[in-house]
C-alpha cells in the first residue's frame, strides 16, 4: 500500500524531471493507480534498460533534500517509426518530412503517482517528455512524438495537449515536434 505524502504537499510542488538513476531515485511507494504501469515501474524498467529498448525519466521535488528522492511520476522514452498513411494528411504534407516510415520518439510510458494526480503534474510531466523527446531529435532525426494510450481515459487526455489520433489504431497518438515547436513560441 502507498504510504501517504505529507500534509504540506496539497499544493502542487516545484518539480524536476531527472534521467532515472536507482541509486538517486526512491520507487519503492509510486503508485499510479494503472497496475501495468506499477508493475512496469517495479519490475521491468530495468530489464528494458539494459535491453536499451527504453530509457526512463522521473519527476521528483526539486526541493527533496533526501539521499535518494522519492519519485512522483516517471515517463520512457524509446525510438520508433510509423507508416505515414496512418496520419492525417495535414501533417504528412506539412511536418512528418519526406521519408515513410516517418522517423519518430515514442512516449512508451508515462504515470503520476495518485496522490499528486489531478492538479497539472500530469501536463508537466507530459510537457517534459515532449522536450526531452525534442533534445533527442537534436542527436537523432524525429518528426514526431507517439503515445501508446492504455485507455480512453488517456487517449482523451493526450488529445486535450494536442495529440492526434492515428487513423487506424485509435489508442495510439502522435504529435508532429514542428507543432509542439511552434506551442513553445506562441
Ligand atoms: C494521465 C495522467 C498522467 C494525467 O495526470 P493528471 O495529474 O491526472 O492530469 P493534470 O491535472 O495534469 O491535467 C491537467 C489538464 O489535463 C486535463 N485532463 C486530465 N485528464 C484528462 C482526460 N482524461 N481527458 C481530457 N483532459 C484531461 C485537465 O482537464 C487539465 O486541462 P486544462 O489544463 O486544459 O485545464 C495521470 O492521471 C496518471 O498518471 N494516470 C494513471 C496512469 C495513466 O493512465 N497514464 C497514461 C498511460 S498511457
Amino acid at each position: 500500500m502507498t504510504e501517504p505524502f505529507p500534509d504540506e504537499l496539497t499544493d502542487a510542488p516545484s518539480v524536476v524531471v531527472e534521467r532515472f538513476d536507482r541509486s538517486l531515485h526512491d520507487i519503492s511507494h509510486f503508485s499510479c493507480g494503472e497496475p501495468s504501469l506499477d508493475a512496469y515501474i517495479h519490475r521491468m524498467l530495468e530489464r528494458d534498460e539494459l535491453d536499451r529498448t527504453a530509457v526512463a525519466y522521473v519527476l521528483v521535488r526539486r526541493t527533496d533534500a533526501a539521499p535518494v528522492r522519492r519519485v512522483l511520476g516517471y515517463f520512457t522514452l524509446s525510438s520508433y517509426s510509423f507508416s505515414k498513411r496512418q496520419a492525417r494528411r495535414r501533417d504528412r504534407d506539412r511536418y512528418l518530412g519526406a521519408y515513410d516510415p516517418v522517423p519518430a520518439i515514442l512516449i512508451g510510458r508515462l504515470a503520476l503517482d495518485t496522490n499528486y494526480q489531478g492538479r497539472g503534474l500530469g501536463v508537466e510531466l507530459l510537457v517534459a517528455a515532449l522536450n526531452e523527446a525534442l533534445a533527442v531529435s537534436q542527436q537523432l532525426g524525429a518528426t514526431a512524438v507517439v503515445v501508446h494510450a492504455l485507455h480512453e481515459h488517456a487517449a482523451t487526455f493526450y488529445q486535450h495537449h494536442g495529440f492526434t489520433r492515428f487513423r487506424d489504431m485509435l489508442n495510439h497518438l502522435y504529435v508532429p515536434l514542428e507543432t509542439f515547436v511552434q506551442g513553445l513560441r506562441a
